[in-house]
């Protein structure tokens, strides 16, 4: 079985409540007309143009027509759903979803005949996506509060799962990419967009909680995010490299960190993590295209849970 050896020792429980906090903070930052700049650990900075992880990740087109509070909110390494073909009628699940931003542009894709949910543990994050949801007026959308880790939602109730630079922050990424597996249907893709490590990232490094918090330390071995998903039960893996990024880049004040810090230089990357959730033998037959849209079409609203308490915002619940 492949190991996630990212958290060291530090307890799995001090890394969630180090990792909210920052996001609170950096929620209510945005709230009070700042930006957010948290997916570097230059947390909460109020310039990050420049930022090599976070800067100039949408154009202009995609960000034209969303509230400006949802992209000044954007705290990501990549954009997922530039990366991947969502058609009308999907249901899409963004993993960790901040203010909101890839929930919106995954709305526009899907259509009104189509539902996105953006699950988030983070109650300050879940009030700024809420503010965004009614400012850029869509109803197909619902944020849910929960952990990545125990995702509320029913087993093979979403078409496609996205993530913007969130996974690394998780203590037990094994755990987050079953729960993603859980989810989807069969066919259903995995299309997440996240810091990775390609090679070994010193003990330093991986042990500080800046680091940690500003996704560079908990980033997975490419080999070992690999090894996961097919534990997970995916076929189709794969992982391309979109950007690179010095620790210095990615906003770190090396003077405090231990001195192996610099065997992390060049090593560190945002990419684009791809898989499928494999078909039963006896449908794999069928050709993709026919395949997804009758999957979609058959379970579009029948899956999805009812009575849920932490459903934020209208719209159909799960
Ligand atoms: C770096 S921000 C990215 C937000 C958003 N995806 C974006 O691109 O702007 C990380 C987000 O993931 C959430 N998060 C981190 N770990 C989580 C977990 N284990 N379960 C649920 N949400 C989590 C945080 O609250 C925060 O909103």
């Amino acid at each position: 079985m492949s190991q996630d050896t990212t958290t060291g020792t530090v307890a799995p429980e001090t890394i969630t409540e180090r990792v909210r906090d920052r996001y609170a903070r950096a929620a209510l930052s945005v709230r009070a007309g700042g930006d957010g700049a948290c997916c570097s650990a230059d947390c909460c900075s109020a310039d990050r143009a420049d930022d090599p992880v976070t800067s100039n990740l949408y154009d202009a087109a995609q960000a034209e027509g969303l509230p400006e509070e949802a992209v000044l909110a954007s705290l990501g390494c990549g954009n997922p759903t530039a990366m991947i073909d969502l058609r009308e009628g999907q249901v899409v699940l963004d993993l960790g979803s901040g203010g909101g931003i890839d929930v919106l542009l995954s709305a526009r894709r899907v259509g009104p005949t189509g539902f996105v949910y953006g699950v988030d543990m983070t109650d300050e994050m879940l009030a700024l996506a809420l503010d965004n949801k009614a400012r850029a007026g869509v109803a197909n959308v619902a944020f849910l509060k929960g952990r990545i880790e125990e995702i509320p939602l029913p087993a093979n109730s979403v078409d496609v799962v996205i993530s913007n630079c969130v996974i690394n922050l998780a203590a037990d990424k094994g755990l987050v990419l079953r729960e993603a597996y859980r989810v989807l249907r069969p066919g259903g893709r995995f299309a997440v967009s996240d810091v990775v490590a390609d090679g070994p990232i010193p003990a330093g490094l991986r042990s500080n909680m800046e680091a940690w918090v500003g996704c560079l330390a908990g980033a997975l071995d490419i080999d070992t995010y690999k090894a996961l998903l097919v534990e997970a039960g995916f076929a189709d893996v794969s992982v391309e490299i979109t950007r690179r990024y010095t620790v210095a880049e990615a906003g770190l004040d090396t003077s405090t960190l231990l001195a192996d810090w610099w065997d992390g230089d060049g090593k560190l990357a945002s990419a684009f993590v791809r898989a499928t959730k494999p078909l039963p033998a006896s449908t794999a037959a069928m050709t993709t295209d026919t395949r997804e849209v009758s999957v979609s079409k058959a379970n579009t609203g029948g899956g999805r849970r009812r009575g849920s308490e932490n459903v934020y915002g209208t719209g159909p619940r799960p």
